[in-house]
């Protein structure tokens, strides 16, 4: 794993294709705390060999600040993959953070490319271990396996929702992966958000949410946010600038929700160190050692987010 990125924030994880240099110039100017170049579905097969040093280019001459910074290469079904990973991480040099692996299917497949990252590293004189794995769950394989897939290597930072492969992978009847099917009674993701999630955090990953490719509908995608935002991911993907203001607000705590979690260990402080007691109310609720877990939660997140206590 990458120890610089893995506990960087992710709540806006913007997309860049790899074969646009005017995108790959504009990237480091647009706000996201995680870009990734990206040499799969945005880039045409015919653009896929010349755009790996386009990325490498980039990577190396371009400030990218202190970001994390990621290549998402071909899946292991193409015949890109190899190529991708050897020529991107041999001439990244160590300002790579991660690869991100689309349509993983099984446990295997990170395994492979945790091994392949081993032998470019050690040629290339990286520390072993420094590049992390992004993992994307897009298919009914990948889900079904996903368990598995995040306890597959310990260069796993997080692991990734792709709806839009997704639906396509599920048959499911709609043109536009990831927005809400008004004919479906519910969240037609409610089980893959939640299952993907648990995952995710039994092997301490971050958990992030896919694209929202209705670019300029920016309310629909606040709704969209909200789902799993409300459950718990770190954060999601962003296609524009646009989408990257509204998704780093959506994915931080309030500034109330931040001086609350505060409150909140305050006072099971002094209930634990001073009163000796376990549980304790907090105005008209009662507080106990989950409550100050919680807490932490919002407050690494607030702090990631940039956050102080109020006075
Ligand atoms: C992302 O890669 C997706 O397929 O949604
Ligand atoms: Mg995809």
């Amino acid at each position: 794993m990458s120890k610089r990125s893995r506990d960087l924030p992710r709540r806006s994880c913007l997309s860049v294709p790899g074969s646009s240099e005017r995108f790959l110039q504009k990237g480091p100017t647009i706000q996201a705390d995680m870009t990734f170049l990206d040499l799969e579905d945005s880039v045409a097969p015919l653009e896929k060999v010349e755009a790996r040093n386009k990325v490498v280019d980039a990577i190396k001459n371009l400030d990218w600040g202190d970001r994390v910074l990621c290549v998402r290469v071909n899946a292991w079904d193409t015949i890109w993959t190899y190529g991708d990973v050897i020529d991107v991480v041999s001439g990244s040099g160590e300002r790579l953070d991660e690869i991100m692996m689309p349509k993983v299917q099984t446990a295997s497949d990170v395994v492979a490319m945790d091994l392949l990252l081993t032998q470019i590293e050690k040629n290339a004189g990286l520390p072993v271990g420094h590049i992390g794995i992004e993992a994307q769950i897009e298919t009914a394989l990948g889900l079904i396996n996903v368990e598995e897939i995040c306890a597959a290597s310990p260069r796993l930072e997080t692991i990734v929702f792709g709806p839009a492969d997704f639906a396509a992978s599920m048959e499911m009847p709609v043109l536009t992966g990831g927005v809400q099917i008004s004919d479906y009674p519910g969240d037609h993701f409610h089980y893959v958000f939640n299952k993907i999630l648990m995952a995710g955090r039994a092997n301490g990953l971050q958990v992030i949410d896919g694209p929202f490719l209705k670019i300029k509908e920016l309310d629909l995608l606040r709704d969209y946010c909200m789902r799993t935002r409300t459950l718990g991911y770190d954060g999601k993907w962003a296609l524009h600038p646009d989408q990257v203001t509204l998704i780093n607000e959506i994915y931080s705590p309030t500034q109330e929700q931040f001086d609350k979690a505060w409150a909140i260990i305050d006072a099971y402080k002094q209930a634990t160190e001073s009163d000796r007691k376990g549980a304790v109310m907090f105005g008209d609720e009662m507080i106990d050692e989950a409550s100050r877990k919680m807490a932490m939660k919002f407050i690494s997140r607030g702090e990631r987010a940039g956050l102080k206590r109020s006075n």
